[in-house]
């Protein structure tokens, strides 16, 4: 099945130029990375940022679809691509049953799909069946426990490039590799026909993800991996105060501010 203009792009990019890459669940949001990214990502992150659970896990599908329709709604050069929530692709029929409910109405370009190191043919039967599918390796929340960083000896390092191999064969268009030690993210990169996606994998990968709430400062969340390019907590907290004294002083509204 051939990949879709804006996919066959994205794979020509690799070793051309990085790609850019930022989560969103809205409109607002939306609008104004479609102007800088190459991928907006409706990732599961959601659950933790957005809603405040405790874990991705508990995010549901179609919570996920509502926020996928706002964001492709207003993401007119990137692509959108949907991550499938923990128990949507357990098996070959589930994970396309629910990735149609996605795909086929158009709130997303393509899925992302966290390996569990065995799911490639499910990965496989998606591409197949013309869904265009982004793979995911390293610290991948839905299936590792506690936080930790990944391929930091031999071993390991050997076992995440046959996954992203494996997963490349399957017909993924792209990867992201999360928390993985920098030496192991260069020899996958370098292993690889398809652009590799880096969050806490250095600037070895071909391209980054962040989630948009850590990078402006609004999630409150800051590993190490994080650049914090604002403290957008600290500007709504200003201009709250404000807006809080205005009422109070009776500043606010004025008369032009009233009909
Ligand atoms: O859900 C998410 O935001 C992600 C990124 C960490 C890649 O999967």
């Amino acid at each position: 099945m051939k990949l879709p203009y804006k996919i066959r792009k994205i794979k020509k990019l690799k070793s051309k130029r990085k790609l850019v890459c930022l989560t969103a669940y809205s409109k607002p949001t939306a609008k104004i990375l479609d102007k800088y990214c190459d991928i907006i990502l409706v990732g599961d992150s959601v659950a933790t940022a957005f809603y405040g659970m405790k874990s991705t896990k508990e995010i549901k599908l179609d919570t996920m679809i509502t926020h996928s329709i706002s964001v492709k709604k207003h993401a007119r050069k990137s692509i959108v691509v949907f991550d499938m929530p923990f128990n949507t692709y357990r098996n070959i029929n589930e994970a396309k049953k629910n990735s149609r409910k996605v795909f086929q109405k158009n709130y997303c370009d393509a899925v992302k799909l966290e390996s569990n190191g065995k799911n490639f043919n499910i990965l496989k039967s998606l591409v197949k069946s013309g869904i265009p599918v982004m793979g995911h390796i390293g610290y991948t929340p839905q299936h590792k426990g506690k936080f930790k960083p990944q391929g930091l000896n031999k071993e390991q390092e050997k076992k995440l490039i046959n996954e992203a191999i494996k997963i490349e064969n399957a017909g993924a268009f792209s990867i992201v590799l999360e928390c993985i030690n920098f030496n192991t993210a260069r020899k996958i990169t370098n292993s690889l026909n398809i652009p590799t996606i880096g969050i806490g994998s250095s600037n070895a990968c071909d391209g980054q993800i962040l989630v948009i709430d850590d990078l402006i400062g609004l999630s409150g969340f800051y590993p190490k991996f994080v650049k914090k390019y604002t403290d957008l907590e600290k500007i709504l907290n200003n201009v709250l105060k404000r807006f809080k004294r205005d009422v109070i002083r009776s500043k606010f509204p004025l008369r032009s501010n009233t009909y």
